[in-house]
């Protein structure tokens, strides 16, 4: 914390506290318009063509019949210039190509089924829909590998020049993994996987663009405004100032949507070509295919431990799958830095396949590397003969490791020891498993976050002339509660009741520069910035008082949304200050300041589960979880709770369902829809969530001691539940998810080998 005056709260009469959505009633209701509600007037549709192919050349487009279906006003394709000058990047931070165009707009070279090929506008949807299928493409369709491995061996067709391996592999190296082995007591081995998931938020991803002269307004579902306004700023070389993005509400992202799409810039150029607003957003069948995914991997981990539980060795060769086009996600993280161990080697590739391109997925690769460290320290615990909670408080470590400095704060050690009593862990381990076919088993796994710094953020405060607030922030609200959290943190320090403060968010025409809300980084990130700018503002107004009560600035107090002096005998609220004279309205502009260098801020968590599986059928329920996390002070208690609810659901879909299954032969996604690709759904809600937070209060990550929560909600989910099913049926089951048929299988296998 920069400013050494201000305090961490003490007691606190809002934060904290389980208060619901300030902006529930408009969720619920309908009220609220989120970027898929917007209906302009005069507007038209859009639709995007796709390529049925996993690896193709387009020969020719003929648009002709297309251009007279009933109800069309524009077609757009590679032939058209202004398609022709948009050029595609890679994401940032993906390796390798960051300032390398990847394809153009509409690319003849289409390498993954599902690539843009064609866009129409049209007087309705039905009509664009229609209008699409009527374009007639000649594709010269080409070899295609969808399989990671596949894709790696010598002589498989390469997706981009120069082949499959995105990038050098990335290493993390500390120590001497074979001196490591050398001295362990057990070395244990085994081949994690873990599959491509599919992001599937609520609202579809889309746009709708309107054109005012040489200004573009985007309304647009995304988890960070700004980001997407420097991305078709880039794409339509315009500058910021021209392009506005309003992301006030959206329906959920998982990091799916931090990026401009290809969508986006379609809508713009069709809205343009119009002169007319084009609404376009994909089916949720294309969303399957084109907006991302959390990649696949395989995870070769070998660990060495000595017996009274000390880790002496991790080693890991990784692979993963990207997709077509290049991508960033490592699984070494959690693997290199979760424990305590001196010697540690990972080593991942990734490799490009003929499928759609990977984008950041709630705590990228940290569940996958957990699935597989995780059942790994079981196994290392069972052949050691000791309890896994006890292996795991024996290596935790208070330094990160990967930079060689401090923890802000490390509520492990708490999340594995309270967990564990709250749980009941000790006697649910030992209780007996049941004699079938329904047998039982509990399970414990625990997981980490990477966070490194605050980001930048800004945010002002305005008390209006009734003392009244007006807050504005550019971060997005994913459904999460930002907006309630920001909004309390005005009322911790005002005094100003929540129905009196509206919170203005996610506008680039209107609020003031945020990140995007990714990387669990926006309460952390952002409510600082707030806090400060109410600090701002609460300093304005005590001068304003003592010049009013003609006082000393140090005679007064900040209480309960006024101003005192003498005991209470001169009292001012803020209402009769910013109504004095012609003040008006008092604003404050706050900023974050930076974390401390010398430290690294990183939230935790420990998740028990406990499973009923049916040795006959292969089904299997988890009965129970409890998440015991350390993500810092819990700024509101209700939305803690759902967010790591969510977080435990989505461990549920990553360990027993979600997979993208492709056709080796025809290189085609094959449960490309929510009716064939199972997300959790209600029925798959375990039993009982019990939300355990470990509220440390880290004060010294920044102005208001909270650490990020939404992805360490979800990283040891699915590896606890792994852990309770081996528990409950002496088998390993090594690749997510751990279906009905896998089940069945393994079981089979055993009975095979008697
Ligand atoms: Mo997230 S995967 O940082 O939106």
């Amino acid at each position: 914390m920069a400013d050494a005056t201000v305090k961490p709260w003490g007691e606190t009469k809002i934060v904290g506290k389980p208060i619901p959505r300030v902006d529930g009633y408009e969720r619920v209701s309908g009220a609220a318009v989120f970027p898929v509600d917007v209906i302009l007037p005069n507007m038209l549709y859009g639709a995007i063509l796709r390529c049925p192919h996993p690896h193709a050349m387009i020969k020719k487009i003929d648009v002709g019949k297309t251009r007279q279906m009933p109800g069309v006003r524009a077609v757009l394709t590679d032939a058209d210039p202004e398609a022709r000058a948009v050029g595609w990047y890679a994401a940032p931070g993906a390796p390798g190509a960051a300032s390398r165009m990847l394809s153009r707009l509409f690319d003849p070279h289409c390498r993954y089924e599902g690539e843009e090929v064609a866009a129409v506008a049209a007087e309705s949807q039905q009509q664009a829909w229609d209008a699409v299928r009527a374009i007639q493409v000649e594709y010269q369709t080409q070899p295609f590998v969808t399989g990671m491995e596949e894709a790696m061996k010598p002589g498989a067709p390469p997706v981009q020049d120069g082949g499959n391996q995105v990038s050098a592999p990335r290493e993390i190296k500390r120590g001497d993994v074979a001196k490591g082995f050398a001295e362990a007591d057990v070395v244990l081995e085994e081949t994690y996987r873990s599959s491509c998931e599919i992001h599937a938020p609520l609202e579809v991803h889309g746009s709708v663009a309107r054109w005012e002269g040489d200004r573009l307004t985007v309304w647009d579902t995304n988890q960070g405004p700004f980001g997407i306004q420097s991305g078709i700023a880039r794409a339509l070389n315009m500058p910021l100032s021209k392009v506005r993005v309003i992301s006030s509400y959206m329906g959920g992202g998982f990091g799916s949507k931090q990026e401009a799409g290809k969508y986006t810039v379609i809508a713009a150029l069709l809205a343009q070509k119009t002169a007319r607003p084009v609404k376009l957003f994909l089916t949720r069948e294309e969303t399957f295919l084109c907006v991302g995914n959390r990649p696949a991997h395989i995870m070769k981990l070998k660990a060495g431990v000595k017996k009274d539980g000390t880790l002496t060795a991790l080693q890991l060769t990784g692979l993963g799958e990207v997709g077509a086009y290049p991508a960033n996600t490592s699984v070494g993280y959690q693997i290199g830095d979760l424990y305590k161990c001196p010697n540690v080697h990972t080593e991942e590739l990734m490799a490009y396949v003929h499928a759609g391109r990977n984008r950041p997925m709630r705590a990228p690769g940290y569940p996958q590397g957990n699935w597989a460290l995780e059942q790994m320290m079981d196994a290392l615990a069972e052949k050691i003969g000791m309890d896994p909670v006890e292996l795991r408080l024996k290596n935790i470590s208070t330094v990160c490791q990967l930079e060689n400095k401090p923890y802000t704060s490390t509520g492990l050690r708490e999340c594995l020891t309270e967990g564990a009593r709250v749980f009941g862990w000790k006697e649910a381990r030992s209780r007996p498993k049941g004699d079938g076919p329904w047998v039982r088993g509990v399970g414990v796994a625990s997981g980490m976050f990477g966070e490194q710094f605050g980001p930048p953020a800004t945010a002002i405060v305005c008390v209006n002339a009734d003392g009244s607030v007006d807050l504005s922030i550019g971060a997005a609200d994913l459904g999460t509660g930002t907006k309630t959290v920001m909004a309390m943190v005005v009322a911790e320090e005002l005094g100003v009741p929540l129905d009196r403060i509206h919170v203005e968010n996610a506008d680039t025409g209107t609020t003031p520069y945020s990140r995007v809300s990714g990387g669990s980084k926006t309460v952390f990130g952002d409510a600082p910035a707030v806090r400060s700018a109410a600090l701002e503002v609460k300093a304005r107004l005590l001068e304003m008082a003592a010049e009013d009560l003609k006082v000393p600035l140090s005679e007064l107090v900040f209480k309960d949304g006024a101003i005192l002096a003498q005991g209470g005998a001169k009292k001012l609220t803020i209402a009769d200050l910013t109504q004095s004279r012609t003040r008006q309205m008092v604003v404050g502009v706050g900023r974050r300041d930076p974390d401390p260098t010398d430290k690294i801020v990183r939230p935790f968590a420990t998740h028990f589960a406990e499973v009923e599986v049916n040795t006959r059928t292969g089904e299997m329920r988890v009965v129970r979880m409890l998440a015991a996390q350390d993500s810092g002070r819990v700024m509101n208690l209700l939305t803690y709770r759902n967010q790591v609810l969510g977080g435990v659901l989505m461990g549920v879909g990553f360990a027993t369902m979600e997979r993208r299954i492709m056709d080796s032969s025809t290189g085609k996604m094959v449960n490309a829809s929510l009716h064939d690709y199972k997300i959790p759904t209600a029925k798959d809600v375990p039993g009982e969530v019990t939300c355990l937070p470990i509220d440390p209060h880290d004060t010294e990550c920044s102005l208001t001691g909270a650490k990020g929560l939404g992805e360490p909600a979800t990283v040891p989910a699915g590896a606890a539940i792994a852990n309770a099913f081996y528990h409950a049926t002496g088998i390993r089951v090594a690749a997510a998810p751990i279906t009905a048929a896998q089940i069945l299988t393994l079981l089979a296998e055993r009975k095979a080998k008697g």
